[in-house]
Order: C-alpha cells, then sequence, then structure tokens
C-alpha cells in the first residue's frame, strides 16, 4: 500500500509562545523539502511528526488511521534524525547501529545484514569500531543519517541532515537522500536551497509557524525564479 501520513491542524506553543500554528498537509510518497527561516518550527513538526513531542492540537493521520490509536505500530514506519547530535559518545558506532536497530525491535541478523551497507553509504565502514565521541560533526552527522535509515522505514524525517558537512560529504548525503525509493515520504529541513533543489518533489516554506507557501521544481521552472531568490523575496 502506498503510504499517506496526513497532519491536520497541528498547533504547538512553547510556554504560550506559538511555534506550529494549525499546520495542515498531506504527504505521499516522495522527498519533500522544509524550508524556513531559524525559529520557523521546523525541528518542532519533525519532532511532531516523530512523537518527540505531542502537539496541543491537531491530529495525525497515517494511512487515515490516527496515529495516537497506532502507537508503536506508527513509531515503527518512521526514522528520524535529530537536528541535535545526539549523546551516544560513549558507544562504538557499530553499537550505536546495533542499539538503534533493536530500539526499532529489528532482528539482530537483519540488523546486521542492513548495518554494513547503510556505513558504508555513508563512508563509515571502516570507522566502526571507533567511539563516537571521537567523531569529527561531519561523521556524527553521517552516522545520524545512517541509523535513521535502519528497519527500512517508510516515513524518512532529517533535520538538516547536511549542516556541517563540506561538500563533498554533503553531496554524497544528498545523492543518498535523493536514491531512498520514491515509495517512501522523506522530510527534509535545511537551510542550503542545493540540498533540495533538485530532488525534492514539493518544497514547503514555512514561516511562524504557517505554512507559507509550497512549491513544485516546475513551478519553480515556469516562474524562472530560483529556490533562494524565492526564499529571499519571502523571508527576506
Ligand atoms: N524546547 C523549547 N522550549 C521553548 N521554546 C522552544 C523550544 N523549542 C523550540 N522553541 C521555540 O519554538 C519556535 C520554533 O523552533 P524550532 O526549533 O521548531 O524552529 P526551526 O525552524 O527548527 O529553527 P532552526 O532553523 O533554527 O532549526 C522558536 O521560536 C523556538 O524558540
Ligand atoms: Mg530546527
Amino acid at each position: 500500500m502506498q503510504c499517506q501520513l496526513e497532519l491536520i491542524d497541528i498547533t504547538k506553543s512553547y510556554k504560550g509562545k506559538l511555534a506550529l500554528d494549525h499546520f495542515s498537509y498531506r504527504f505521499e510518497p516522495g522527498i519533500y523539502g522544509l524550508l524556513g527561516p531559524n525559529g520557523a518550527g521546523k525541528s518542532t513538526l519533525m519532532n511532531i511528526i516523530t512523537q518527540n513531542l505531542k502537539s496541543d492540537e491537531g491530529r495525525i493521520l497515517l494511512n487515515g488511521v490516527d496515529a495516537q490509536k497506532l502507537k508503536q505500530d506508527y513509531i515503527a514506519h518512521i526514522g528520524y534524525m535529530p537536528q541535535q547530535q545526539s549523546l551516544y559518545e560513549n558507544l562504538t558506532l557499530l553499537r550505536f547501529m546495533y542499539y538503534i536497530a533493536a530500539l526499532k525491535g529489528m532482528k539482530k541478523k537483519e540488523a546486521r545484514e542492513q548495518i554494513e551497507g547503510l556505513l558504508r553509504d555513508v563512508g563509515l565502514w571502516e570507522e566502526r569500531s571507533r567511539y563516537m565521541g571521537g567523531f569529527s560533526g561531519g561523521m556524527k552527522q553521517r552516522a545520524l543519517v545512517a541509523q535513521a535509515l535502519l528497519g527500512d522505514p517508510d516515513i524518512i524525517i532529517l533535520d538538516e541532515p547536511t549542516a556541517g558537512l563540506d561538500p563533498i560529504q554533503r553531496r554524497g548525503i544528498r545523492g543518498m537522500i535523493g536514491e531512498l525509493a520514491q515509495d517512501r515520504i522523506v522530510i527534509i529541513s535545511t537551510h542550503v536551497m542545493a540540498d533540495i533543489e533538485a530532488i525534492a518533489k514539493e518544497t514547503l516554506m514555512l514561516r511562524k509557524g504557517k505554512l507559507l507557501n509550497k512549491l513544485s521544481p516546475e513551478a519553480e521552472r515556469l516562474e524562472g525564479e530560483s529556490l533562494e531568490d524565492m526564499y529571499i523575496r519571502l523571508f527576506g
């Protein structure tokens, strides 16, 4: 079945300050870019989709069924790379990957089969026995991308996956994301237009917790305006 994720009227405040304001959108398989200035609500939205954060109002439906009702079955569909680099500094990369696989309920054999491929894809297989505490920012970032793909989730949420990467690593990660099968929903937040320009089927612009605009690459071409020009027109 084609996967469909519907957000309905998602609203979230922190201490009375609105971070998401009745955000609604229906995601279907494909790659989505999420753009917006610092504080626009991108990470908040992603944390609500992954259920790390509870919204004040609104509902999430996965294939028409309320996520609240699905509980663990909902979480099992999601791979998430958080914006904040996580704190498993005292684990080797390999242990970290097995740990995440266990959290996702994967069998050891299945985990073993996937981990090598994923770590090779992000160029970290040779580093698998090193403690993550000794990794550079870019290496941690790539490890976090790899763990998000464990278990072959059909919804993948990547919060600034290329932040802090050098241009070569960035292109590598971008290529990986672009190759994720088109039958999944992939949502990527970024401040780097090039990350999504070539691969996103739709770009959502968020400002002050509201969906300001959405555009497809075709619309962009028709209007003859680059994503960056549009961003600056909307937010500058
Ligand atoms: N834990 C928190 N406590 C209080 N306020 C928060 C918290 N997390 C986010 N906010 C506020 O909610 C708003 C949205 O923040 P969010 O982190 O979702 O933005 P963002 O679009 O991801 O920004 P960035 O591009 O900097 O990552 C901001 O005003 C932020 O200050
Ligand atoms: Mg953020």
